[in-house]
């Protein structure tokens, strides 16, 4: 990778063994690889590659003083991207705890790091977005106005095995704000090289 190239991680938020939401990811993937240039890369980082036990650090995460292998491992990880989309499902009006979880174990790596907040549930999963929305916003974080929400009800699934059918038919209604969104981490990720540079 050329150091000109910009990396921005694909983080999926949901872990459960019939999840959708690896569907969801390599969706908003393929759309955000398509719509910008070639030196923005997009990886797709699965929490299920990453197992993090319930928070157990001894000291908070902002002192960047770890005492665990497996706090070490996920800092590394998040540590290689310059910026994040979050692509998480509604669980009870707000998002996983696994999510929540994995943020937690960190703070300066994602402090000043623009993200871009996509969530799917049966309606969009509005709740999820304003809580990540809250979170992200907390530990310092540059989050792209347009957050898109994705329908993953019933309607778009195939019954037999409960995947989205289709994802770019199921998605199409939202693909614009992708894309949209995905514009917008940019312009975040140039005007924080321009700040970082001042
Ligand atoms: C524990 C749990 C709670 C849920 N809560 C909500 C909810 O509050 N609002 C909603 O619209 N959908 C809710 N759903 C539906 C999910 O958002 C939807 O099935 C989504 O596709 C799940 O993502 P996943 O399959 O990647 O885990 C919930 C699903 C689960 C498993």
């Amino acid at each position: 990778m050329s150091p000109l190239n910009k990396r921005i991680q694909i983080i999926i938020g949901s872990t459960r063994s019939a999840r959708v939401g690896d569907q969801v990811g390599e969706y908003v993937k393929q759309v955000v690889q398509e719509n910008s240039p070639s030196f923005y890369e997009y990886e797709i980082v699965d929490l299920r590659d990453h197992p993090l036990p319930f928070f157990d650090e001894v000291a908070i995460p902002a002192y960047k003083t770890y005492a665990k292998d497996h706090t070490f491992k996920w800092s590394s990880k998040i540590s290689e991207a310059d910026a994040f989309i979050f692509v998480s499902p509604e669980y009870n009006g707000s998002i996983p705890a696994v999510l929540k979880n994995a943020i937690d174990f960190l703070y300066q790596e994602w402090k000043n790091k623009p993200t871009v907040i996509v969530s799917y549930a049966n309606k969009g999963g509005s709740g999820a977005a304003a809580n990540l929305r809250a979170i992200t916003t907390r530990i310092g974080m540059k989050v792209a106005e347009t957050m898109p929400a994705l329908i993953s009800t019933n309607d778009v699934r195939d019954p037999a095995t409960n995947r989205i059918a289709d994802t770019n038919k199921a998605f199409a209604p939202q693909k614009e704000s992708i894309i949209q969104a995905a514009k917008e981490l940019i312009e975040l990720i140039n005007s924080t090289a321009v700040t970082s540079a001042a």
